[in-house]
């Protein structure tokens, strides 16, 4: 970041001094005004609950212009990556900065290849859960506990143990997010084969079995290589602010991704492609579009608690691009496997029409986010609801392990710990039991 040829000033109305502070720029997007010695100089804390005007630290991974609409990982449009590279390319990309050349590109998806295994006591944990348990529950365990087998790799200061865990993580999500999928179907585990790629392997162990070989359908293989590179990364969301603020006390990359996993599951965030096809086919089952009305008057009553799952976003006050380009996978798997007239398919459509043309989605700047068609996407490629999530985490394993990796390199990061605004009961005595 570089020192800006203006400063901020802070005055107040009291009398008391005011105070100069430092503003930055970075390469694009807004300026920063560094607050680091506001308490030293001031004995006062700033107030951003829901960190709307806050930049956490500073980051050259990627960026988003709400206004615009646009996303770059390290600099690429979005658009571009989705549709003239792939996720190990993605994978390469996030985490070191540039994309690969073909023989680099070789390399690094032949070293992922071979760490998709996981150590075979790994299947012992899912035992201890019910076969319905949420998939979310079990990635949670399987991530956090998957720091038991590497003692020898987990020091987060160590670059080469930063590195190694990286690879470890972007290899075995897929095996252990099919592995929550097949144990709670009651099928056997299925081992990853090394000839299959990232995308195409993770197909066959979610929906193949011992009794058959499994032929990967190369339209659903790139419609879930797309879906994993829309999902990388996207800023300091709540889940990579949650792996940041987690790794920030030194614990070690599985328990830190473990925590970005458990924030992801809220509806609010990554829970929410689950909860958008949930909305769907209760929409569906009450009447479909003849419904739409109703239930958009339910969503912008502002006494109901009803929103419009997939819609919206903290960042995005124009179109999602990930929305635009997962409508056009959409189109793609369903034409593959002759679903055009899937009746979710066409009640989002005309959910996201009548939304888009309504006072209260245009006041409020509320378009289709990243969750609204990835749903139907999943659920044509024969995904159950309850896995998008994990699906989701899966992507974002490498954005979050990018994050954090640039955090731990930066010599300036300490340990992230907020103040607060205290607003309970001033200093006062306990009084004995008998007079409480
Ligand atoms: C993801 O941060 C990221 O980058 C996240 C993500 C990523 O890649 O990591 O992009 C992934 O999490 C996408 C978002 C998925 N969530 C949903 O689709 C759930 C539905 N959306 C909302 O819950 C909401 O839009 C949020 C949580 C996404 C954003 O919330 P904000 O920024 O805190 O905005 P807000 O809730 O204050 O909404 C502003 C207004 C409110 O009305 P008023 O109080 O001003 O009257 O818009 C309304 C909200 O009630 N509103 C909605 C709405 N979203 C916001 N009303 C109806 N339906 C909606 N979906």
């Amino acid at each position: 970041m570089k020192l800006a040829d203006y400063k901020a000033t802070l005055s107040f109305s009291n009398g008391k001094a005011p105070i100069e502070m430092p503003v930055y720029n970075g390469t694009i997007g807004p300026d920063v005004v560094d607050i680091r010695k506001l308490y030293g100089q001031t004995g006062m804390f700033t107030y951003d609950p829901g960190f709307l005007s806050t930049a956490a630290c500073q980051s050259a991974i990627t960026y988003i212009d709400g206004d615009k609409g646009e996303l770059l990982y390290r600099g690429y449009p979005i658009e571009q990556l989705a549709t003239q590279c792939d996720f190990m390319e993605t994978c390469h990309l996030l985490l070191y900065g540039e994309l690969p050349n073909a023989q680099k590109k070789k390399d690094f998806t032949h070293l992922v290849t071979h760490h998709t295994m996981v150590h075979e006591q790994m299947q012992f944990f899912l035992r201890g859960f019910r076969r319905d348990a949420h998939p979310m529950a079990v990635l949670t365990g399987l991530i956090g506990g998957l720091s038991a087998f590497y003692h020898d790799s987990t020091d987060i200061n160590n670059p080469e143990h930063r590195e190694i865990s990286a690879i470890r993580l972007i290899a075995k999500l897929p095996t252990l997010v099919s592995m929550a999928y097949k144990y709670s179907i009651g099928q056997p585990f299925l081992y990853p084969k090394n000839d299959l790629s990232y995308s195409g392997n993770f197909l066959r162990m979610m929906f193949g079995n011992p009794c058959e070989d499994y032929v990967v359908n190369p339209v659903l293989e790139r419609a879930m290589d797309r879906i994993f590179v829309l999902h990388a990364d996207h800023e300091q969301n709540a889940s990579t602010s949650t792996v940041r603020l987690c790794g920030s006390s030194g614990t070690n990359p599985f328990a830190a991704i473990a925590a970005g996993v458990a924030c992801l599951w809220g509806p609010a965030h990554g829970g929410a492609n689950e909860a958008c096809l949930n909305m769907l086919q209760e929409l569906q089952a009450a009447g479909g579009v003849a419904k739409v009305g109703e239930f958009m008057t339910q969503v912008k009553d502002k006494n109901s608690t009803v929103k419009l799952m997939g819609f919206g976003h903290r960042v995005y006050k124009n179109y999602d691009p990930r929305a635009k380009l997962m409508q056009e996978t959409c189109d793609e798997v369903l034409k593959e496997l002759g679903l055009e007239n899937d009746p979710l398919f066409k009640l989002a459509k005309a959910l996201e029409k009548i939304a888009l043309e309504d006072d209260y989605f245009v006041t409020k700047k509320l378009y289709p986010n990243v969750d609204f068609y990835s749903g139907i996407v999943q659920r044509a490629i024969g995904i159950p609801v309850n896995m998008f999530t994990g699906i989701f985490a899966l992507a974002r394993t490498v954005g979050w392990i990018a994050q954090l990796n640039e955090m731990i390199s930066d010599p300036e990061y300490k340990i992230g710990r907020p103040r607060q605004l205290f607003t309970g009961a001033v200093k006062r005595d306990v009084p004995p039991i008998a007079k409480r």
